[in-house]
């Protein structure tokens, strides 16, 4: 690959003024093109989890996930989102929790039976990362409602996982994080009239925990045109109580979370004036392909409102799909990061990962929640890269840049989904899209970059061209990299993004 090409250039080619890079430029496209050939001859397949998978033009999982895949920190014991998950299962009593379902799925499972269409941005190789054409993966942990629900088990259940999105680099988004999904169903069959069923559902409503918790929830249960419900499958009444039902049981879980975090935040006598603003949650009407209505639900902390979970009312095709057409019910989505950072105060998303016996030994699961207390803190070393896209492909208007809007939320959203972009595949045309200079930047620098953001955008009127330049924060959490090294990785991707993406360096 052009792994191969990158380090067959001279480490000095980027010290070199940029009016004498053109002459070199040349050598580098032949050592692209001898790379396309080594290419050719790397092994047809992916091993992954000691399975091989045939690659083709799909393929665009890069070493740095494969290494990463199977870390299971969701179960590793002690470990704070082992510890979240714990405290949100808790929650949720004789439901049965699944927590080591493998990661790699097929499209079918992740997207169609889903109810994706199949035109869905959330399916473009720019933001999930693809084994091959056929399996990929998981980009949700949606991608196993319909197993689940058809080996029906239990009425009640979550599974915790990690998922994979190509995405931005920045403090809370990581290519890899963790989610839950849960739902809850009632079979209609088991009551001698669909109206005891919804009676049913109601008495258990009347059970669940009640809260003291601020709730805005300005929008009806459904609207025909924003948010419906599902007509031909459930009445308004049924419709009403599975939504009730379903708000009142995330909204008792939200209670449990922060009132520890809280609690602990209290310990650490950091207990800052504005943890003592009363909980509050609202209810947002929202869009999944396999819920409807749907609601995301966000939380007041600290100020500003964050998204923590989707869910909805099951799609009854779903549930026919899973050969479960009596049942009905709903289903919910959450990020376990989010939750855990603001559960332990844990600033960086990427301290998940870390080996670090200064990290991992501040958590203990026998003793409670404890803020994170920070160990050290190395400098960043800013760098920037400005480049011009090639000739012709704003012309075209098929370059992708993601907005840095939509890359700033690490909401558990509609599976990488950006509605408003256009569906490009790059196995054909390499076309530059601001996920793959995050891949390039997370591949060569690891867990030692912090944030990449665009800081400038400009179309050259004269010149017809596209100038973009990005910053790229370098740091280690674990040690201070020394100018030579951050150099040497950043002349990398500089490289890497003109031998990809045939940009040019300004
Ligand atoms: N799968 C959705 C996502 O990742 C979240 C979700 C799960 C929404 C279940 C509704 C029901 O964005």
């Amino acid at each position: 690959m052009a792994r191969v090409a990158r380090s067959s250039i001279g480490a000095s080619f980027w010290a070199l003024p940029s009016a004498l890079r053109p002459l070199l430029r040349s050598a580098s496209a032949v050592r692209v093109a001898r790379c396309t050939y080594s290419q050719e001859v790397s092994p047809p397949q992916l091993t992954i989890a000691d399975q091989d998978y045939p690659k083709d033009s799909w393929t665009n999982v890069p070493a740095s996930i494969l290494s990463q895949y199977g870390r299971s920190l969701h179960t590793e014991p002690n470990h704070p989102l082992s510890i979240t998950r714990k405290l949100i299962e808790s929650r949720f009593q004789n439901f049965r929790h699944h927590n080591d379902l493998p990661g790699v799925v097929t499209v079918h499972q992740n997207f169609d039976s889903l109810g994706f269409t199949p035109d869905h941005p959330g399916r473009n190789r720019t933001d999930t990362y693809y084994i091959n054409k056929d399996t990929l993966l998981r980009t949700h942990t949606s991608a196993h409602e319909v197993d689940i629900f058809h080996a029906n088990t239990s009425d009640g259940w979550t599974l915790s996982a990690d998922v994979y999105r190509r995405d931005a680099v920045d403090r809370s988004h990581y290519p890899i994080f963790h989610q839950m999904e849960g739902a809850l169903t009632w079979d209609r069959s088991q009551y001698a009239t669909p109206g005891a069923c919804t009676e049913a559902i109601r008495q258990s409503f009347n059970h669940l925990p009640k809260h003291d918790l601020v709730v805005e929830d300005p929008n009806p249960t459904f609207h025909p045109e924003r948010n419906p419900r599902q007509e031909s499958h459930h009445s308004a009444a049924e419709t009403e109580i599975i939504a009730a039902h379903l708000k009142r049981s995330l909204e008792d879980m939200v209670v449990t979370i922060f009132t520890a975090a809280d609690k602990a935040l209290a310990a650490s006598g950091q207990n800052a004036a504005e943890s003592k603003e009363p909980l509050k949650v609202r209810w947002v009407e929202a869009f999944f392909p396999h819920t409807s209505p749907s609601w995301e639900m966000e939380v007041w902390w600290r100020g500003t409102w964050l998204e923590v979970l989707g869910c909805g009312v099951i799609q009854q095709d779903l549930l026919i799909r899973a050969e479960q057409p009596n049942r009905i019910g709903w289903a919910f989505g959450l990020g376990l990061e989010r939750l855990a950072m603001l559960l332990f105060g844990i600033p960086d998303i990427r301290l998940f990962w870390s080996r670090d016996a200064r990290f991992l030994r501040q958590f203990d699961e026998e003793k409670g929640l404890r803020r994170f207390m920070p160990y050290s803190k190395h400098p960043a070393a800013p760098r920037d890269v400005a480049f011009w896209l090639p000739r012709g492909a704003e012309a075209e208007g098929e370059t992708v840049i993601a907005g840095t809007e939509a890359s700033t939320s690490s909401a558990p959203n509609a599976a990488g989904g950006r509605l408003a972009e256009p569906s490009v595949d790059t196995s054909t045309h390499p076309i530059f899209h601001e996920n793959d200079l995050m891949e390039i930047v997370r591949n060569i620098a690891g867990d030692g970059v912090e944030d990449v953001r665009l800081i400038d955008d400009f179309v050259h009127k004269k010149k017809g061209r596209r100038s973009l330049c990005y910053r790229i924060e370098y740091r280690s959490l674990e040690r201070t990299m020394t100018a030579e090294e951050v150099n040497g990785m950043h002349e990398k991707v500089c490289r890497e993004l003109v031998e990809k993406f045939g940009v040019e360096i300004r």
